[in-house]
This record gives C-alpha cells, structure tokens and sequence, in this order.
C-alpha cells in the first residue's frame, strides 16, 4: 500500500510538471502558423504531446521508483516474490489504449475532413514539380509565375503534378503537404490566413539538388494579388510582349537554374550573346545558335551537345510542357539577348 500511494504520486507529480512545462513553451517550438488548417494540425500535435508526455512519465516513474525503493539490500541473495497475473489490471491497460487510440481516430477523421471539404469561391493554382524547379501556373487568367502568389483569407485548391520524379509541396507555416506525382493530379486545399513571404519546400528526396528545391511563397491582400496578376498580363507591344512570355516561360521552367543571361558559367551554356553565333559542339562540328537549334536542344537536349557541358544533361521533359508557341517566346527571349554586330 505504501508503495502503490508512493509511486501514484510520483507519476501525478511527474505529469502535471511536465504538462505545465509544455502549456509554457510547446507553441514557441512551433513554426508560427499561416493557414486556416495550421490551427487543426498544431491541435493534434498538442494533445499527442500531452498523451505521450503521461506515458512517458508512467514509464519512467515506475521504473525509477522501483529501482530506488526495491533496491537489493547486501548480503541478499534470495530470488524476488513471485507475481502471477493481475485481471484487473490488464483489462485496464487493454481498455484505455484503446479507448484514446479510437479517440484520435475519431478525432483525426473529423479534422482530414473538415481541412479537405471544398468552399464555393476556391482558386485554382496548378503546381509543377520537376528537377529542381516550382512552376505555378493560374488558368483563370493564363499566367505563369516561378513564386507563388496567394490571395489572403481565400481557399487555394492547389493541382499538383510533376514531371519526373516524385517531389512534395511543403510550407512549413501552412503545415499540412500533398506530394507531386509523375502522371497524376493531387489536390490539396490551403486557406491562407496571414499576410506574408513564405518558402515552399520540397519534401521529398528528388535527386542532387532536392535541398535547394525552394520557391518563395506570397501572401498579398486581394487587391495587391489582383495588382499582380495585371502586372503580369502586361505589356501590349507585340514584340516586347513575345520576349516578355519568353523570359517568363525560361523563368517558370527553371532554366535559370542552369542558364545564366548574365555571361556566367553555370550547369549549362549561358544565354547571353548566344544567338546568332557558332557553337562548338562535344562531337568537334560547329552549328549556329538560330531558332532550329534552340528548338531542337529544348525538345532533344542529348541530340547535340555543347562542347565541355557533358557533366549534367538537361531533363527531356520540356517538349511535354512548352508548346511550338512557348518555344518561339523563349527564341524570341534568346533573341533578344544576342550581341550587336556592326556590319
Ligand atoms: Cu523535389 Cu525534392
């Protein structure tokens, strides 16, 4: 009796201590939220933090107790009480796992369904995952952007696909994730709560450069969101508009990630001053930078590669996403970024 009332109240003690302790701090340890559907998730994660804190203290409660209050004492070298079975105490322990496991079933059910139930003025975003670049695209006014873009307080049902391997659409401050899939769509439902930057992570393992698959993540009152999108819709000179789309074509496919407009030497041949003038190729012959080639080594990259470029071959996947138009805007964008000769 003693020792039952003695190890009862080091395990009470013990949890209520550890339960002020997260009251105190757990919030702090979390990123802070950003969506509508944070608050649910941190809710859960809270009341697991509390089971598991009890648990933990029964565990470690009884098994520190027994070690000091049972201790050997010298010279005994008698074998300890035999025990056989407690009725009552394993219905208890069979009972109330149970119990709480069914709770958060129940729980967790309620919460996927309210966080995924669909509101009647959703906005639809199209996300591309590839190696190692986001692309958003939003069919509702035909543009395209390399950051995300959202409207505050607004659900986002976000269409994700991806191109080559599998990758993972992860905001940390939004909580909840949906991966990107070769060949599929998955949707997943986002309201946006609070106005800021954000980084959308990719949270899957996706090749070399998956730690540096970033993409930064605005959230702008409607009527900076709406400021945006005619920004982007732009210009309405017809040459300017075609070189315009083009560099917002290379820049949503990521090929800046290996093609520099700047002189600079990255994983592939820079842009700048390339059209028009001759390239020397791995296999010894020259071809001329013109529109052919360029649509050619978008849509074949291994066809003809460019001399001292053979480390890192370009994805084959962009003929699946450019159509004949995106190619001539990205020419169009080249183009522009050939040298002047006098003649
Ligand atoms: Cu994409 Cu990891």
């Amino acid at each position: 009796m003693k020792h039952t009332i003695g190890v009862i109240l080091v395990i009470v003690v013990g949890t209520l201590l550890a339960w002020a302790g997260l009251g105190s701090g757990f919030d702090s340890l979390l990123l802070p939220r950003a969506a509508e559907e944070a608050a649910y998730v941190d809710r859960l994660l809270g009341m697991h933090f509390y089971v598991i804190a009890f648990l933990f203290i029964l565990i470690m409660g009884f098994m520190l107790y027994s070690a000091f209050a049972f201790k050997r004492k010298a010279g005994d070298k008698g074998d300890g009480e035999f025990v056989h079975g407690n009725t009552t105490l394993e219905i208890v322990w069979t009972i109330v796992p149970l119990g709480t496991v069914l709770y958060f079933s129940v729980l967790g059910a309620q919460y996927l369904n309210d966080i995924t139930a669909p509101e009647p003025n959703e906005f639809v975003v199209q996300v591309i995952a590839s190696q190692w670049n986001w692309r958003f695209d939003y069919p509702e006014y035909g543009i395209s952007s390399a950051e995300l873009y959202l409207p505050v307080d607004r659900q986002i049902l976000f269409e994700l696909t991806a191109l080559d391997t599998l990758h993972s659409f992860w905001v940390p401050e939004f909580r909840i994730k949906q991966d990107a899939v070769p060949g599929a769509v998955n949707t997943l439902r986002i309201t946006p709560n609070v106005l800021g930057d954000f980084t959308l992570r990719c949270a899957e393992i996706c090749g070399k450069d998956h730690a540096y698959m970033l993409a930064e993540v605005h959230v702008l009152s409607q009527a900076n969101f709406d400021q945006w999108v005619a920004d982007l819709l732009g210009p309405s000179d017809e040459e300017t508009a075609l070189v315009e789309r083009g560099r917002t074509l290379a820049e949503v496919n990521g090929c800046f990630k290996c093609h520099s407009i700047d002189g600079s030497v990255l994983d592939g041949p820079t842009w700048l001053g390339l059209y028009g003038e001759g390239v020397q190729l791995e296999d010894g012959s020259v071809v001329v930078a013109e529109d052919d080639y360029i649509r050619n080594s978008i849509l074949n990259p291994q066809d003809q590669i460019v001399a001292g470029f053979t480390d890192v071959s370009m994805p084959a996947t962009f003929g699946r996403v450019l159509t004949d138009e995106d190619i001539a805007a990205i020419e169009a964008f080249i183009e522009s970024l050939a040298v002047e000769h006098d003649e």
